[in-house]
């Protein structure tokens, strides 16, 4: 795993931002796979800046995310549908048909699941981004998800629906489910971008790099990624050994 260590959050945006965009000059129709929570949100910003500056453009671009709450609609300002579209989509030229969030409504969850999975296989992504959760999730992928899932339906634990809660209103409580790619889905992608920000993040960051390949830590997967780029701030690498950094390629 590639470790970049970043001075700050914007500076951790702003090299996302720019991994992003390299992709896409790259291949203009590139398929992006995208993520919600707090860390990206910097990262969509420089990314609008770059488009609305003629630096970047996302008429040809794919989208697929990664996860979405059950039971909640799109219109729901905890969806992971309204947050994408809030923060990043509706500020950019991408075109409505070419994005694509897992459906965590109706009353076949599985089917949903299902057609999922194809869209994946019909959207081989260039690049994934990831944050990381505290107890180490990607997506919605909670510890002990077996390495071989694919699309499912996850019951979240407490520590997420805790750390979650703060974007939740009063009164709102978080979803107990959610619908989220798996972690053979998250691996495909040819390339992926971890961004971890602040020292809440700096154990799951250091289980992820450090620590053994382990069903307990769903992002220690990644060492075993051969284009894996982890960008974070001092705070979230503050429990990284000094040749653990040196050491990444
Ligand atoms: C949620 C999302 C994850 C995200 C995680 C961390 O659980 N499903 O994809 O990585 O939160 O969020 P944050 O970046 O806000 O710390």
């Amino acid at each position: 795993m590639k470790i970049i260590i970043a001075d700050n959050y914007i500076h951790l945006s702003e090299i996302a931002a720019g991994i992003i965009t390299k992709t896409i000059i790259e291949k203009p129709d590139a398929v992006l796979g995208l993520a919600t929570g707090t860390s990206p949100i910097g990262t969509y910003k420089k990314l609008i800046d770059f488009y609305e500056n003629g630096l970047v453009s996302f008429k040809n671009v794919h989208t697929v995310n990664l996860d979405e709450y059950v039971g909640l609609n799109e219109k729901h300002a905890q969806s992971y549908h309204y947050f994408m579209h809030d923060i990043f989509f509706d500020h950019i030229d991408i075109k409505q048909k070419n994005i694509h969030i897992p459906c965590g409504l109706g009353d076949d969850l599985e089917k949903n699941c299902r057609e999922y999975n194809e869209i994946l296989l019909k959207h081989p992504r260039d690049i994934q981004l990831l944050g990381i959760g505290s107890n180490g999730h990607i997506g919605f992928n909670e510890p002990s998800t077996p390495f071989k899932s694919f699309t499912h339906i996850v019951e979240l634990t407490e520590r997420t629906r805790h750390d979650n809660s703060r974007l939740f209103g009063f009164g709102d409580s978080v979803p107990k489910q959610a619908i989220t790619m798996g972690i053979v889905s998250i691996c495909h992608a040819k390339k992926i971008l971890i961004l971890a920000s602040g020292a809440g993040k700096a154990d799951a960051v250091y289980n992820m790099v450090q620590g053994d390949v382990t069903e307990e830590c769903p992002a220690s997967i990644l060492q075993l990624h051969n284009d894996a780029v982890l960008v974070v701030d001092k705070e979230a690498a503050s429990k990284l050994d000094e040749s653990a950094i040196s050491q990444s390629d």
